[in-house]
């Protein structure tokens, strides 16, 4: 028996003729949609952290993504087209992870079983993407639906009065899910193609298992911030909440009524 052969002996695999490469493509289209969507969480904390440097500072952010610096006035249909950018690759990485997911009660029981039998952290690590990967999917459906009907809807004082209308509670559960999906994913990803692998493996693993832990705890931390800072100002503008933010400057506001400025 060839080496491949036996390495897949057991499972059936072995006496399939003509294996396909085409679980192997989705794999790498399941690493690659992670990848983005991990490089765009990043992205996404450092704009929604942007309230800790105060309101006007976050006014800018989404300004910005509106397209105002660019076009003169902004456009917030710009970021429903973002938004439903990553509504698609959100989709496609969930679907591609959904292949691996146990399909039963009964499956689901057999792979706990089996992580606790093998008792190896990186199968327990698997377990949390499946746990948070399924919250996620419902959660995160939530916030970008409410992004996509409603992008105008964002700013200092709109969106901390959503925060504390109530969107704390998905916020928050979002955040721990995406906080621990994120940093584990990112060591997954490291480990499944051999980045950053070196001259020893073990080693290198450990260093990645720690750089995975300390994005983790760098994102929650900073979320849990802004998220907080949001809370407070949704507080302190609960008697005016639909008002929005107007900018400290001689200038008219952006979506102000009136001459725009060019
Ligand atoms: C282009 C798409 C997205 C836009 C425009 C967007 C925008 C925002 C905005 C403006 C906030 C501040 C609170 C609020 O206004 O409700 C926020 C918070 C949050 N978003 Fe998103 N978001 C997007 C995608 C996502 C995705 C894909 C996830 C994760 C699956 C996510 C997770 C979160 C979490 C956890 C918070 C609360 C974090 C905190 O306040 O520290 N967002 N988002």
């Amino acid at each position: 028996m060839k080496r491949d052969d036996l390495m897949i002996a057991g499972s059936g695999l072995d006496e399939v003729r003509g294996k396909s490469r085409v679980p192997a493509l989705l794999d790498m289209a399941l690493s690659i949609s992670g990848l983005l969507l991990a490089l765009f969480m990043l992205g996404h904390l450092i704009f929604v952290s942007s309230i800790l440097l105060g309101e006007q500072a976050m006014y800018m952010v989404t300004k910005l993504f509106e397209g105002y610096f660019l076009f003169g006035r902004a456009y917030p249909w710009l970021v429903a087209m973002v938004v439903f950018a990553v509504i698609c690759l959100f989709f496609v990485h969930a679907a591609l992870a959904l292949r691996k997911f146990p399909a039963s009660y009964r499956q689901f029981r057999v792979m706990r079983v089996h992580a606790a039998v093998l008792g190896h952290a990186d199968t327990r690590l698997w377990l949390v993407q499946v746990y948070t990967g399924f919250a996620m999917f419902f959660l995160g459906s939530a916030h970008l639906f409410g992004m996509l009907v409603d992008p105008d809807e964002i700013g200092p004082y709109a969106s901390a009065d959503r925060v504390w209308g109530g969107a704390w509670a998905v916020d928050l559960l979002l955040l721990l899910a995406v906080a621990a999906h994120l940093g584990i994913g990112l060591y997954r990803l490291a480990v499944k193609w051999g980045w950053l692998e070196g001259r020893d493996a073990a080693v290198s693993r450990k260093w990645l298992k720690r750089a995975g832990l300390a994005i983790t705890l760098v994102f929650l931390s900073l979320g849990l911030l802004s998220l907080a800072a949001y809370m407070k100002i949704g507080y302190e503008h609960r008697e005016r909440a639909g008002e929005r933010y107007r900018p400290a400057t001689t200038q008219p506001a952006p979506d102000a009524p009136g001459p725009r400025i060019s």
